[in-house]
């Protein structure tokens, strides 16, 4: 059996391989949290390994087409296409970097009102001359208390319960419903969490419900990632393997859990303290988090299993908090506008203004919604993976190093996130480079990299150094050999493209004018770290929407919250997503002709 070394930050593991399994089903085996957007198809270059002793295969063509020949005579080889022969030893250096990931929302004034309350109450004693039974003494001891299906366990557990503190007893409820009793008063207790399960990030929220006092975030890496780096991917892979859907779903509930443990932990609470947990995502991701079949979700006519509210026992969902507490799954509109589009609407309140508003969500698919409190329109357009830095020579994503802002006013220079050494651009960076290149006229407004370039001033002179040939193509180099080619310019034309013809079609369905707009929402970490002006100037969005743009951070998750501490909130969720008109965008005339115009940098 060989024997794989893995070297990764300050850890090393030994691992025993089957005699020609494939790497990174060995890695992946191991649980090692390694980049695989691709999915293994040998496409995205992520899963890149260095071989630092042992068997180093031939490159296969399609390794030196990805890599490159220098990453290749430095040892470097996909671990999906390496199959362990013998004892090798490998270094992976992305491991330990860790996501910068948006957790922060805009909030808004609303009345406290939980989903999940506590009353304190002190029972009439039972006598000869009151004998009812204990469940309905409970029951009777509050006006409008109502038990749909009464669980068998409380009531075997009210004899003992209301005993206990001599008939004070801490009724749990939601809405008039009874959930469950506790022996005493034990109204000072009462937290929830709210969670935004993202394709590629997870962010919860542990919230005091008797004040609605944030008390801790925690944020990570969606697991499932190592399933692929879109969902459909990763619904593929519930298509091809018949534990693939229990896998995901496992690999979700367990970070939840894991992150409930991690919050309770850092505010000195018990889990059995939190009596609810509200859950935004996109459609695909709820599919998961509920074990639903998603895979109707991946090809047309685009059916989703569900996307109403799912409001259950957040035992029976998998997570471990107080067995009375509830799981509420805000609702979704369709396929590809999910319970987070619907948290971010929630979250902004364009569903109650007058004044109509644009809210973009970009990632991998750009999420939009334009409308006001009459109506609401929204798409989703499929903007590939740019943004977020794959498919790009050097992208990576919004991790500690990444370039996330260049400038070219005197001579390149550039920020990192943290400040660290450069290892890659992140996709705020590429926007804002790609948007330099054409301010200095490097990028002509076709997106062709010019090679002959003069410099118009004495003080852009050096920049002309910079413009170089890599990979065969005409590129920009930033710092080291992290450069900016010819293909990552189209490959920015073609998911702006997409992002803008989007919002063109839904100003379009709308009947209204760019000038009507009054509020330009950006959701998401993408959406927060931007350079507007550059987003302006590359044509991500249309220019007539200057002045009027606000980040908004995790929206998503703020209406996770929202949702959590107002059940006026969480009714108006499920308002939104009966509301909302989705336009399906892949059979849209009107989107491939804005997507051809709006290719181009104007
Ligand atoms: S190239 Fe191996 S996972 Fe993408």
């Amino acid at each position: 059996m060989p024997n794989v070394i893995v070297k990764t930050g300050n850890k090393i593991l030994e691992i025993n391989a089957q005699q020609g399994q494939n790497l990174l089903e060995l890695l992946r085996k191991a649980d090692i949290d390694i980049s695989t957007p691709c999915n293994g198809n040998g496409t995205c270059g992520k899963c890149k390994v260095r071989i630092l002793s042992g068997h180093l295969p031939n490159p296969s063509q399609n390794e030196i087409k990805v890599l490159g020949f220098n990453a290749i005579e430095s040892g470097y080889r996909l671990s999906c296409c390496y199959a362990v022969r013998s004892d090798v030893e490998i270094l992976l250096e992305s491991d330990s970097l860790q996501a910068q990931i948006v957790t922060e929302g805009r909030q808004r004034s609303f009345e406290l009102d939980p989903v999940v309350t506590k009353e304190n109450i002190v029972l009439e004693k039972p006598s000869l001359s009151s004998q009812i039974s204990d469940f309905e003494r409970v029951l009777g001891s509050c006006s409008m208390l109502e038990v749909n299906t009464p669980s068998l366990q409380l009531i075997r557990n009210i004899p003992e319960l209301i005993r206990q503190k001599d008939y004070n007893i801490s009724l749990i409820k939601t809405g008039t419903r009874l959930l469950g009793v506790e022996a005493g008063d034990t109204t000072e207790s009462l937290y929830g969490v709210a969670v935004d399960i993202g394709t590629t990030t997870i962010a919860a929220y542990l919230i005091d419900l008797t004040d609605g006092e944030r008390l801790c975030v925690y944020s990570g890496l969606n697991p499932q990632k190592k399933f692929g780096a879109d969902v459909i991917s990763r619904i593929k892979h519930t298509i091809d393997s018949e534990t693939g859907l229990e896998e995901l779903n496992n690999l979700i509930i367990n970070e939840i859990n894991s992150c409930i443990g991690a919050m309770c932990e850092e505010a000195n609470i018990s889990r059995s303290d939190i009596y609810a947990i509200t859950l935004v995502g996109n459609t695909t991701m709820t599919h998961f988090l509920l074990k639903v079949p998603a895979k109707n979700i991946a090809a047309a006519p685009f059916i989703p299993a569900v996307t109403s509210m799912v409001k259950i026992n957040a035992k029976e969902l998998g997570v471990d908090i107080n067995p009375y507490g509830l799981a509420f799954v805000l609702p979704a509109v369709s396929a590809y506008i999910g319970a987070d589009t619907v948290g971010a609407v929630l979250s902004t309140g364009m569903y109650e203004q007058e004044d109509i508003s644009l809210l973009i969500d970009i990632g991998t698919n750009g999420e939009i919604v334009l409308g006001n409190r009459e109506v609401l329109y929204a798409c989703s357009s499929a903007a590939g993976p740019a943004f977020e830095g794959a498919n790009i020579r050097n992208g990576i994503g919004s991790i500690k190093g990444a370039i996330n802002s260049i400038s070219l006013k005197s001579g390149v220079s550039y920020t990192t996130i943290g400040g660290a050494e450069p290892v890659g651009i992140c996709g705020t960076g590429i926007v804002d480079g790609i948007a330099q290149l054409l301010e200095m006229g490097i990028v002509d407004e076709t997106g062709r990299l010019d090679d002959e370039w003069e410099p118009a001033t004495p003080e852009q002179a050096s920049l002309a150094k910079n413009i170089t040939v890599v990979d065969n193509m005409n590129a920009f180099l930033i710092c080291g050999d992290i450069a900016i080619t010819q293909k990552d310019i189209r490959e920015l034309q073609n998911a702006k493209g997409a992002i803008a013809a989007g919002i063109n079609v839904l100003v379009k369905q709308s009947g209204i004018n760019f000038s009507d707009i009054k509020n330009v929402y950006l959701a998401g970490g993408f959406g927060t770290y931007i350079n507007v002006d550059s987003a302006l100037k590359i044509g991500l969005i249309p220019f007539q929407l200057r002045g009027k743009i606000q980040p908004v951070g995790n929206a998503a998750g703020q209406g996770a919250i929202e949702g959590l501490l107002s059940v006026k909130r969480l009714s108006d969720a499920e308002i939104i997503s009966k509301k909302i008109k989705y336009i399906e965008l892949s059979s849209s005339k009107d989107f491939n002709d804005f997507y051809m115009n709006c290719m181009m940098f104007e």
